[in-house]
């Protein structure tokens, strides 16, 4: 059942095409810019009403609710709060009737996304969660649902299932937005168009020959990595550098890259690895500056730059060009690059991709 794959979840990691499709189906109302999320249950009036969204996970399925934060503030103008279930759900949150309550599962099964959601429900708010398994608890125990489509996914590292949520959310945008008015049609005509070029972008992600097993040979000994992103981009950071930490048991944190003079750049030497997300988004000039900084000390950079710019990655060791999806979607494109390159570094390590140590498909304890 690899399908000729070595493992689960290169296979996984090959199947976002068809898992997208299977997503985006036919809830695209392309004549009005709009979509249908049926399992929602709320119309729209009822998302006029709220305020505030209230985004609640764990691990990657809490690196796409950020991306999250960042798309339906852009584009619906509602405040977005972003919460860590654990820490979340033992703070006596504040939630008010205004609020509607999101928790992102990939299982539906996480222990503390599955409390936090009860502790909602506890306070008689609405919640609608992401999810991808229907019969889950957490689908089971919400008051809607947008159900990810991602099939399963049996492979630890999350990378499937984490591009349809960040889809699912941008699908939810669209709605929210067009609900408010803060959407037009001609932006959800837009924003679909943009959607609906994606499954083949990462198809032809997938196809690029990016030396990834090259890049992977010849920093193998490199004990630390930094990933560094603005805006949009920070959460696919953070994502990169989990999914390099979990599978390759190589130390990785992601930063903003703004925050690299706080801190983090007083690490910087030859046996740092440095991966620069610098897609040609409103960022660009400013990522750029905060790259030469790390190479004038001697940090050896991998940059992934958006296809077609030549000049941002001139001074990076390696260099991945990746397609253009707009400034919403291209980040899923780069982080199907750091899925590759945190893949091939994992199995020239020797590791166990799919079931990498003292890690479980599934928190179901705390
Ligand atoms: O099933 P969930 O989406 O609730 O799981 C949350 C995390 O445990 C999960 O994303 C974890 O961080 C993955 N191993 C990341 O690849």
């Amino acid at each position: 059942e690899k399908r000729g794959f070595p493992n689960y979840m290169l296979k996984e990691i090959h199947e976002q095409p068809q898992a997208l499709r299977a997503l985006i189906g036919d809830c695209l109302i392309k004549d009005e810019g709009d979509v249908l999320l049926e399992g929602l249950g709320l119309d729209d009036e009822a998302l006029r009403s709220f305020d505030r969204l209230c985004l609640v996970a764990c691990g990657s399925s809490w690196h796409a609710a950020l991306i999250g934060k960042y798309l339906i503030e852009e584009q619906c103008r509602i405040p977005v709060d972003v919460e860590i279930a654990s820490e979340f759900r033992y703070r006596n949150p504040i939630i008010s009737e205004t609020t509607l309550v999101i928790p992102i599962s990939q299982s539906g099964e996480t222990a503390d996304t599955l409390a936090a959601l009860r502790e909602v429900k506890g306070r008689n708010r609405r919640v609608v969660s992401i999810c991808n398994v229907i019969d889950s608890s957490i689908a089971r125990e919400s008051d809607g649902i947008i159900h990810t489509h991602a099939g399963l996914e049996i492979g630890v590292a999350s990378t499937k299932a984490f591009t349809n949520q960040v889809v699912a959310l941008y699908l939810l945008a669209i709605r929210l937005g067009r609900a408010t008015g803060t959407i037009s049609r001609n932006r959800g005509l837009e924003m679909i168009a943009d959607l609906t070029e994606l499954p083949d972008l990462v198809e032809k992600t997938l196809k690029l020959d990016f030396n990834a097993e090259e890049i992977a040979c010849e920093h193998l000994t490199a004990c630390d990595a930094i990933y560094l992103g603005r805006g949009i981009c920070y959460p696919v950071a953070l994502e990169g550098a989990l999914k390099l930490k979990e599978i390759s048991y190589v130390h990785a944190d992601g930063y903003p890259a703004g925050e690299m003079k706080h801190g983090p750049i007083a690490l910087i030497d030859r046996d740092m690895l440095v991966f620069v997300l610098a897609p040609r988004d409103r960022h660009l000039a400013k990522v750029r500056s905060n790259m030469e900084e790390v190479v004038t000390r001697g940090g050896r950079v991998i940059a992934l730059c958006s296809e077609g710019d030549e000049e941002t990655g001139k001074k990076a060791e390696f260099t991945l060009s990746i397609p253009w999806a707009g400034e919403t979607l291209s980040p899923l494109l780069f982080n199907v690059a750091l899925q590759l390159l945190a893949y091939n570094f994992a199995i020239l390590k020797g590791k166990d991709v799919d079931q990498p140590r003292n890690l479980a498909k599934s928190v179901t304890v705390e």
